[in-house]
């Protein structure tokens, strides 16, 4: 009625008096949210990140690949009061790398090798192989202690699952413990893992064929160091790795060369160290590259190992160029995957 009877203006005004209305009783009064309709949502850094279930994410130490449109973020599934007899990969999907779909857990599987009890399933990381168009998954195996070493290798036709495990090995001939995941701009697959007895960690060429074993090693990263994280960017490359803590964080470093095969400089810190990497723990990079920038992006967990269903993510773009690489104190952000471009939440905060 109003409407109707109202001059063109002063219905304008009652538009929008209802359109605020509408806005507040769907987003419960925050005015913030009104003001960033047209923009992404913000990532939080160390906070709760719930998926489209509003389930906080399970995908501890994790990976992304990005296959088409879509990319795929795998990790260790940790929810609360899961059959202990199992180990649980999860997998989700998004077209933003903010707001992520459960998938399901593509992964539960009982002891694979007998390693016994508290047997060990940790960073999984899945690449898509073209050539055989199958999604083939990486993790670190071991026994409760520590000291079987290998890696699990588990196949999958979707990347939603389900993955059967097909076996496990030590890629050289070496002991395995933390991996990471690399892909280069040629789109060849690398796998990196920390080889203890070597106080090292070393990247392996996957077989181009199907990525179901080691072509070569291309390097080995004198300085011992896991939660290993590589990125090609400007040339360079760059890896992350941390000092070998446990739970516990520490200062994570870097390192730069402009090949894989080196020579690497001298591992330096990636933020002040007297804050442990703002809590945080390596496990990948991820660089989006769009129409107008270039982020990466700095992946990294916040371990709660007495309540691992609760340890948070760390993801903050990272300055980097130039042989340098420095991680900005973690404030909330938002990122456009279109233009590749990133801005904090909060104009103020650089
Ligand atoms: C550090 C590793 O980075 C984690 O993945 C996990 O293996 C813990 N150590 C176990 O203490």
């Amino acid at each position: 009625m109003i409407i109707s009877c109202a001059k063109p203006i002063d219905q304008i005004v009652v538009w929008a008096r209802l359109s605020a209305l509408v806005v507040y009783i769907l987003f419960g009064g925050n005015v913030s949210v009104y003001a960033q309709l047209n923009k992404s949502k913000p990532v939080y850094p160390g906070q709760i990140w719930p998926d489209n279930n509003r389930n906080h994410i399970q995908a501890h130490g994790g990976g992304i690949i990005k296959v088409g449109k879509i990319y795929y973020w795998y990790g260790e599934e940790r929810a609360k009061d899961l059959d202990t007899n199992y180990r649980y990969v999860s997998c989700y999907s998004s077209k933003d790398l903010v707001n992520w779909k459960f998938r399901g857990d593509v992964v539960n599987m009982t002891d694979p090798e007998k390693l016994g009890a508290r047997w060990v399933l940790e960073r999984p990381k899945v690449y898509y192989n073209k050539n055989t168009k199958k999604y083939v998954m990486y993790f670190h195996l071991d026994n409760r202690n520590y000291k079987t070493a290998k890696v699990g290798v588990a196949v999958s036709d979707k990347p939603n699952g389900n993955f059967k495990f097909l076996k496990s090995f030590r890629p050289l001939g070496q002991e395995s413990r933390d991996i990471g995941q690399f892909i280069d701009d040629d789109g060849s697959a690398y796998l990196i893992f920390e080889d203890r007895p070597a106080k090292g960690f070393r990247i392996a060429k996957l077989n181009d064929a199907d990525y179901l074993s080691i072509e070569k090693e291309m390097c080995l990263i004198k300085a011992p160091l896991e939660g290993g994280a590589i990125v090609h960017y400007n040339g360079l490359y760059y890896a992350i790795g941390s000092a070998l803590t446990g739970w516990r964080p520490n200062p994570n470093k870097y390192a730069t060369a402009k090949t894989l095969e080196g020579p690497w400089s001298e591992f330096v810190d990636i933020a002040p160290p007297q804050t442990n990497t703002y809590g945080s723990q390596s496990t990948m990079m991820i660089k989006v590259s769009g129409t107008k920038s270039t982020t990466v992006i700095f992946m990294a967990d916040q371990w709660r190992p007495q309540t691992q269903w609760d340890s948070r993510y760390l993801w903050m773009p990272l300055q980097i160029g130039n042989g340098k690489l420095w991680l900005p104190e973690p404030k909330p952000w938002q990122l456009n995957v279109k233009t590749g471009e990133w801005s904090y939440l909060n104009k103020k905060s650089k």
